[in-house]
């Protein structure tokens, strides 16, 4: 038996399989996801193992858990290639790629203190997207240009 592609991780009965994550950010993720293990969920989390596409990925596992759609949003902003297997008795039920809106609303806060999405009765942020990869969000209030590392200070 000389199967290439072993498993790393066991599959799962019921849950969600986040795949195509950038190398390294799975633990992102998780934090997008608020997971930190005190929450008793089954996560399994694969980094660094080989992909047909894209050389590297991170793969994360979550048993008993569906994703919302702020939280497919945000795992958009830091991982635009990533598919959302939802599983279902061992098999994937649906299988949907990420896909980051045109504009960005509730997910991200401005990063300039003084604009006006950031005041004590605050309007709500909007940004707009100028470039995929690598991420450029602009404020549409202030300007203010956002990249990746900015957001994931957010997370
Ligand atoms: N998976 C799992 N448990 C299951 C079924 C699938 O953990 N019961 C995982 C697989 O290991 C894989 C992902 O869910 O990481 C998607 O499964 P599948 O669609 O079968 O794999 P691929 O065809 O390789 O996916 P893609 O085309 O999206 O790369
Ligand atoms: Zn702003």
């Amino acid at each position: 038996m000389s199967r290439k592609n072993e498993l790393y991780v066991k599959k799962i009965e019921n849950g969600t399989v986040i795949d195509h994550i950038p190398a390294g950010l799975a633990l992102e993720v998780m934090k997008i996801l608020g997971i930190d293990g005190r929450d008793g969920y089954i996560v399994s989390v694969a980094m660094n193992v080989p992909s047909k596409k894209y050389g590297k990925k991170d793969v994360l596992k979550v048993e008993g858990r569906e994703l919302s759609q702020a939280e497919v949003n945000k795992i958009a902003l830091i991982a635009p290639n990533a598919t959302i297997n939802i599983i279902r008795s061992y098999e994937v039920y649906e299988k949907n790629k990420v896909k980051l809106p045109k504009v960005i609303n509730d997910i991200v806060k401005c990063s300039n203190p003084s604009c006006i999405t950031n005041r004590r009765e605050p309007v709500e942020p909007a940004f707009t997207v100028e470039q995929l990869e690598p991420l450029k969000i602009r404020c549409r209030y202030c300007n203010r240009l956002m990249e990746k590392a900015d957001i994931l200070k957010q997370f």
